[in-house]
């Protein structure tokens, strides 16, 4: 990664470039940056020199409070470059048209979405509930021997682009997208070999019906936010009363922690089996 702060050297006091982050996220040729409250003044400054050290970057923007809401979006506001949010970003091989404005995307999840297609077997029907612009769905299918690759997602724009994509990335044959709520769509479908639930702000909420959708011998990734005293074993004991409520055996194979929220908060996967 180019050195954002070689960039910043004559423009900022040696105190704000200390402040400085240079790593931030990249999604295709848009740079979102996080920027602490003592360098507001300086963001401009910051956003140019971004520009500058990385020719790649065409539009860069500063991420204002965290996500919110069900669609699990995030104020953005511009900061230099063009204005435009809509971009390719890749990963693990595929390409991924998206708004960021408009559809949740973290490149930052791209290994642990490595760790879930990695290890799809031959054959299997997946589903991945909350599929944004179908990151999961299409590497699983590009990726793997998956009989066919079900994603659902109730952000209209989120699903118009996961369409877009399927077709870039030549899986139309494999993969069949619907549009709406998880607790709508999915009585209207069967049950399946694999379940992925990368919602970690709610999807406990969505277990009864993941169990109930699942195959004998099926897998479940479940996605759960916890502060660090309490991984795994809060995720865990979701996954475990979930399966008691719905009359259930379940199997737990590995927890992981795959990403951080906050300081001493981080993302944790429960993979499971229903045996
Ligand atoms: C954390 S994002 C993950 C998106 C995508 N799987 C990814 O990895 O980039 C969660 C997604 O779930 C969608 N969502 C939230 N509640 C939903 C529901 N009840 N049914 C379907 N989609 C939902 C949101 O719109 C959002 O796109």
């Amino acid at each position: 990664m180019p050195d954002l702060k070689a960039h910043l050297k004559s423009k900022l006091a040696k105190s704000q470039l200390g402040l400085v982050r240079n790593a931030f996220d990249i999604v295709g040729s848009v740079a979102l940056l996080e920027i602490p409250r003592e360098l507001k003044k300086k963001q401009k400054i910051i956003a140019n020199a971004v520009l500058q050290a990385h020719k790649n970057i065409k539009a860069v923007y500063v991420e204002v409070g965290g996500r919110k809401g069900k669609l699990r979006l995030q104020k953005l506001q511009w900061l230099a470059g063009s204005r435009n949010t809509e971009t390719v970003a890749t990963e693990n091989g595929v390409q991924l048209k998206l708004d960021v404005a408009k559809v949740y995307y973290s490149p930052r999840q791209a290994s642990e979405r490595k760790r879930i297609y990695q290890q799809v077997k031959s054959g299997e029907e997946v589903l991945v509930m909350f599929s944004g612009a179908a990151p999961y769905v299409i590497e699983i299918a590009k990726h793997t021997n998956a009989e066919k690759v079900f994603g659902i997602e109730v952000n209209r724009a989120a699903h118009k682009y996961a369409a877009e994509n399927v077709k870039l990335n030549k899986v139309d044959a494999k993969v069949k997208l619907y549009c709406g709520d998880v607790k709508k769509i999915l009585p209207q479908l069967g049950s399946f070999s694999r379940i992925v639930m990368p919602l970690p702000k709610g999807a406990g909420h969505y277990l009864g019906i993941a169990l109930k959708h699942t195959k004998h011998n099926g897998a479940v990734h479940f996605y759960d936010f916890q502060p660090q005293a309490k991984i795994p074993f809060a995720s865990v004991e979701k996954v475990r009363a979930a399966a008691v409520k719905q009359k259930k055996k379940i199997r737990i194979i590995k927890t992981v922690k795959c990403g951080q929220l906050a300081p001493r908060a981080y993302r944790v996967c429960v993979d499971f089996q229903v045996v």
